[in-house]
């Protein structure tokens, strides 16, 4: 049976068969969040990309589509992303039927054979039928190469006070912005980023967008980043700053992570919402998505976030909120529990979500540990050390992780969130973990490949603890 296969995701984003790796296009129009994703539907290891297609109403469930943009003469089609023309700028639709635009790279793999370092480039394509067909612009590419290698990932947005589009591009170990009122003419207007942030490895896909907090205007930039992520391989970072229209900047001198887990890469927002910014990443790791154990098709996406700026431990910080939704659509079952100055906890019957609410404060030489596991001896531990401020998740206690030696290593982060009435969510899936705390101030992403279900819960400390406890079990979405 189609989407029964061993691991597969039951309520995350999967393609139906074959490779899938980052999410691109991402656009909401005539009600319906339009997910398009990097895809080899020939094989279950990255190839030739495509661009595969899905849409949703309520990005929970769902409805695959026929792919939307096949490689050609210029090229395999590599990230970037979608909006609405609202104005027909581009002249590719009607003012009465503004199209939807769509901006990725063409990877030339064929020049890049010759030893040319030209061989990406960005182009456009378009569709007046609400998303359904895709044509290619005839005048392909719109930007060209100035002779650097990685020249991808394009995430565009308009920005109101310059009545412009502008491109977020990733070269290599920075971002380049370009401007354009059109789509077919950009104009260089900055670089962004080689004194700051993380540099363990190339910079990909960035994603650009203003935020609120207190009355006031923050912009804020995603860059993924590879390998040289905080558990290793890839992970995102992010920097606070301002954007005029032309220049990011920041003061910000530490390193930021949008999520401290190995398994939440390349992931960007959707266009056309608004001022709602909802993200989803791709729930893998390059150093072993290409060899993780399942079969028919590789990697789901993580679930949809919605992303905020708040005050964490006194610092402004991009908060990702997990999305009401899966809540709301899927929830079958509800268990409620009160623990009160107990030191452990057994659930017997581990369901897809589970929220802990703390009711005390943790002492400063306090540990807590969740432990997911089953009868079979395969465990995954969570760990929250309060005197040395250290969150860890470990996964080399589940079996199937000989497939990599980088899947096993322990996972840590800085305990970087608000410590009083911690809330600590849970979302399992059959091969992943999203564990947020406080509503999204910290989060870890992780897969894991059990041989059963991790069907138990532990949730236990060297202190007194008191919280409620709720569970819900979720409907699959296929
Ligand atoms: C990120 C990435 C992008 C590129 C795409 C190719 O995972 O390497 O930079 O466009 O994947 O599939």
């Amino acid at each position: 049976l189609q989407f029964k296969e061993q691991y597969r995701p039951q309520y995350h984003f999967t393609p139906p068969s074959g490779w899938m790796n980052d999410p691109n296009g991402m656009v909401y129009y005539a009600g319906q969040y339009h997910l398009f994703y990097q895809h080899n539907p020939d094989s279950t290891v990255w190839g030739p990309m495509h661009w595969g297609h899905a849409v949703s109403k309520d990005l929970v469930h769902w409805e695959h589509l026929p792919i939307a943009l096949y490689p050609d003469s210029l090229g395999t089609i590599f990230s970037g992303s979608a909006v609405l023309d609202q104005k027909n700028k581009s002249g590719l639709g009607t003012d009465n039927n503004p199209p939807l635009v769509a901006i990725y790279t063409y990877h030339d793999a064929e020049q890049e054979k010759t030893g040319s370092n030209q061989f990406q480039t960005q182009a456009i394509a378009f569709s007046t039928d609400s998303g359904r067909t895709w044509q290619k612009y005839k005048n392909n590419p719109v930007l060209t190469n100035p002779g650097i290698k990685d020249f991808r990932d394009p995430k565009v947005s308009w920005h109101e006070p310059s009545k412009k589009w502008i491109m977020s591009l990733a070269v290599k170990n920075k971002i380049s912005f370009y401007s354009s009122t059109n789509f077919i003419d950009w104009k260089f207007e900055s670089d962004f980023g080689e004194q700051v942030g993380a540099h363990g490895g190339v910079w990909e896909c960035p994603d650009l967008f203003p935020l609120e907090i207190n009355g006031e205007e923050k912009w804020v930039l995603l860059v993924s980043i590879n390998p040289g992520g905080p558990n290793g391989g890839s992970a995102t970072q992010y920097f606070i700053g301002d954007f005029d229209g032309k220049k990011f900047s920041t003061s910000q001198e530490e390193i930021y992570w949008l999520d401290y887990g190995t398994d939440n890469y390349a992931g960007v927002t959707w266009s056309n919402t608004q001022n709602r910014k909802i993200f989803m990443g791709w729930m893998s790791n390059w150093d072993y998505a290409n060899i993780v154990p399942t079969e028919n098709w590789r990697s789901a996406m993580t679930i949809a976030r919605e992303l905020s700026l708040a005050k964490v431990e006194g610092e402004i910080r991009l908060v990702s909120r997990p999305l009401n939704n899966y809540k709301e659509q899927l929830t079958e079952k509800k268990f409620e529990w009160e623990i009160k100055d107990q030191n452990n906890f057994l659930i017997k019957n581990v369901s897809e979500w589970t929220e802990i609410d703390f009711k005390s404060p943790f002492g400063q030489n306090q540990e807590l540990e969740i432990e997911l596991f089953n009868e079979n001896e395969e465990l995954l531990l969570f760990k929250i050390d309060f005197s040395k401020q250290e969150v860890s998740l470990d996964r080399s206690t589940i079996k199937r992780h000989g497939f990599s030696k980088e899947f096993k290593s322990l996972q840590k982060a800085p305990a970087h969130f608000n410590k009083e009435n911690m809330k600590i969510e849970i979302f399992k899936d059959a091969s992943s973990l999203e564990i947020f705390i406080n509503d999204g101030e910290w989060v870890m992403t992780a897969l894991y490949f059990s041989n059963n279900e991790l069907n138990q819960m532990k949730i236990s400390s060297n202190g007194k603890i008191s919280a409620d406890i709720n569970a819900s079990s979720f409907k699959s979405i296929w």
